[in-house]
């Protein structure tokens, strides 16, 4: 079964073809952030025109990479939540039209679902039951995945989400949009030890996480600084190693927690190469196996989309070609 993947929950336009014997069989990717960064920032009108423009050539480009036809999609998956309102609505008739004219199943996916699976991508996926650590833009969350489709909220943060943190972060630092990937640049340049910041709910006993408080203490500590290059790159520095601290102690009490051993990061922040030297350095110690998935599927793409939806399709009732969106989601009740 041949699925096209569409993704358009927020700023990057995603299209893939995944083939259930095959595999991934083509992806392509629109990233408007060179579009956005004037406004120091997702400007959500702006998104939602983009996605409509890409969609549709992105496809095209897919199926002739693919060697394929329109005619040869079995079934459509697309984003149906959680994101910005106008950009999911673009996905989701896209879509559902495609499949009319097809007359194709189209299946709608929870985006964080899309995250969590994407490591399955790979040439060894874990196997289930597992915890996934799932850091975005959006969302912080600890999750317990038994099976497909069967996902146990563990903890969650109870205010910015890690991506937002960063995101933030970066920009009271003068370091721009998008802010994870270019703070996570300076930090390289900095000096350990030099600043210390807080690791928020550290001791908490929970699985929750909070991050607002860490913000708020870099702003107090960049107001006392003069912000030459370095002591940017050495705060920098501090606040990742701050949040990865956090993340990867709460990561590991999920796995004592559940008595699992395998655990999954995914989501954008993901990407961040202090974090994964940080777990994989802790899983070798600790004796637990970690799995990413690649760089690219880290952050939102249409494989995992794709994925999700061919792994869904197989139990769906087809609903027609109606479609829905929902802005917010919680992945729990999916
Ligand atoms: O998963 P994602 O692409 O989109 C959402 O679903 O939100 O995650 C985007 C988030 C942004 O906040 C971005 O700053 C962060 O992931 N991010 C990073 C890195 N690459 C992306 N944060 C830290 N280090 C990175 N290398
Ligand atoms: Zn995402």
């Amino acid at each position: 079964m041949l699925v096209l993947g569409i993704e358009t929950s927020c700023d990057e336009t995603g299209v893939a073809l995944y083939h259930t014997e095959r595999g991934l069989v083509a992806h392509a990717l629109h990233s408007q952030v060179t579009m956005h960064a004037e406004y120091g920032g997702v400007v959500p009108e702006l998104a939602s025109r983009d996605h409509i423009r890409r969609v549709l050539p992105l496809t095209r480009q897919i199926l002739q990479t693919a060697n394929c036809a329109l005619s040869d999609i079995d079934a459509i998956a697309y984003t149906e939540g959680p994101g910005l309102a106008g950009a999911l609505l673009v996905g989701a008739s896209i879509a559902a039209s495609l499949g009319f004219a097809l007359k194709v199943p189209v299946i709608g996916v929870h985006h964080l679902e899309g995250h969590l699976l994407a490591p399955l991508l790979e040439p060894d996926p874990p196997a289930f039951p597992f915890v996934a650590l799932l850091v975005s833009g959006g969302h912080s969350q600890l999750m317990r995945v038994s099976a497909i489709g069967d996902y146990e909220t563990l903890g969650e943060t109870l205010d910015d989400a890690a991506g937002e943190a960063f995101d933030k972060t970066a920009k009271l630092l003068g370091l721009g949009y998008p802010g994870g990937p270019a703070l996570s640049l300076r930090a390289d340049q900095g000096v350990a030890g030099r600043f210390k910041l807080p690791r928020p709910m550290l001791n908490s006993g929970d699985l929750n996480f909070s991050f607002s408080g860490l913000k708020t203490a870099v702003l107090t500590l960049a107001r006392q600084q003069t912000l030459d290059e370095q002591t940017v790159a050495d705060i920098a520095l501090a606040f990742q190693e701050a949040i990865v601290e956090v993340l990867a102690a709460k990561a590991q009490a999920a796995l004592r927690q559940t008595g699992l051993d395998r655990l999954v990061v995914a989501g954008g922040v993901g990407a961040n190469r202090q974090l994964r030297a940080t777990f994989s350095a802790n899983a070798a110690r600790r004796g637990f196996e970690v799995y990413y998935p690649k760089l690219e599927f880290c952050t939102d793409n249409g494989a995992m989309i794709a994925f999700a939806g061919a792994m869904r399709i197989r139990h769906a009732t087809p609903k027609g070609w109606k479609f829905n969106v929902r802005p917010r989601w919680e992945l729990s009740t999916t």
